[in-house]
């Protein structure tokens, strides 16, 4: 995807940075390793690596991503979970549901965005995340809804797996 495209289609390009410091306002230095889901070419990986030192590494089945970025060209599945201290979900398309299922194993932060989540009915954004949280209670996983500070869709679920 290119970057022209990403932009028109999801959102305005503050949510990298936005989210980036989200992450590191939220966990700091507890941890380390971050699965950046359908991370696109990278730039939410590229700034939490550069400004805050994590290793954030991209998994995503497009081929291009920004150098210097460490890649995973799959699709991602929560098996893959327990490799990382955090896993998050920038407006992860196809990949809504297998990172909500990570939330089970690891800490999650999702910002939904098209409806991947169920596509037997019409579900917007608030939709989406109502969904989640469902998902969420169901299986015992604390969670905090939040609207980051950045354009639509902004909606943040950040979660801890059950103890
Ligand atoms: C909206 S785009 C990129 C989103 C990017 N995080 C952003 O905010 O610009 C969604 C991406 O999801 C990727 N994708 C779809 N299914 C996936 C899966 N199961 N695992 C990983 N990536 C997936 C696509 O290849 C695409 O790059």
């Amino acid at each position: 995807m290119g970057r022209a495209a990403q932009v028109k289609c999801h959102g305005d390009q503050s949510r990298f940075r936005v989210v980036a410091d989200f992450i590191y306002d939220r966990f700091g230095n507890s941890i380390k390793y971050i699965a950046d889901i359908a991370g696109g070419q990278g730039m939410l990986s590229r700034l939490l690596n550069k400004k805050y030192n994590y290793e954030s590494e991209v998994i995503d089945p497009r081929h291009y991503v920004l150098l210097g970025l460490e890649h995973r060209e799959e699709l991602y599945t929560p098996d893959m979970a327990s490799y990382y201290d955090l896993i998050v979900g920038l407006h992860p398309d196809e990949a809504t549901r297998p990172v909500v299922e990570s939330a089970l194993i690891r800490p999650v932060v999702v910002v939904p965005c098209c409806n991947f989540w169920d596509k037997s009915r019409k579900l917007n954004t608030p939709a989406i995340a109502d969904e989640i949280e469902k998902y969420y209670k169901e299986h015992g996983v604390s969670y905090e809804r939040l609207t980051l500070d950045m354009g639509y869709p902004n909606i943040c679920l950040v979660s801890e797996p059950p103890r």
